[in-house]
């Protein structure tokens, strides 16, 4: 069985969705734009891009941009998310990958199943990126 057990089609839409946000992102000192898109578990789609700084420290990553609109807007189950970096190195996989930061953010709002499609790369499942994540718990 492949990964994913829903509709490849919704994959590639919100992959599409990633593509789509990439093209906005602010990334003048890096050159390296990333696009995020999430699913939530109520149908609607948050997107985000990287936003750099000229001090690099305070950049924020695609991924932790759409997120982070998701939760803003209430949504705080998310079902799946793509990421796409166009500017990544074909034979460079990793180049792709979201960063431990922003798998930790991942870890609180998706589950261990949901899906995290890779742009170019393939399909994983959060847990297999994320394994034993750091958690808390909550009080409301
Ligand atoms: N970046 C992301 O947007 N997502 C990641 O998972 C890794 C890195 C951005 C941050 C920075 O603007 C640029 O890529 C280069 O690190």
């Amino acid at each position: 069985m492949p990964p994913s057990s829903k509709s490849p089609d919704s994959s590639v839409e919100l992959l599409q969705t990633a593509q789509r946000a990439a093209a906005r992102a602010y990334c003048p000192y890096s050159e390296f734009p990333v696009g995020a898109a999430v699913l939530a578990a109520d149908g609607r789609v948050f997107d985000g891009c990287n936003v750099e700084n000229a001090s690099y420290g305070i950049a924020i990553c695609a991924e932790r941009v759409a997120l982070f609109n998701a939760v803003a807007a209430g949504a705080r189950k998310i079902e799946r998310l793509a990421v796409s970096c166009p500017n990544a190195s074909v034979d460079q996989p990793a180049n792709s990958m979201p960063c431990g930061a922003c798998r930790q953010v991942m870890a609180e709002f998706m589950s261990v199943d949901a899906e995290v499609v890779v742009d170019g790369v393939g399909i994983f499942r959060l847990g297999a990126l994320l394994p034993d994540a750091f958690r808390l718990q909550r009080r409301h």
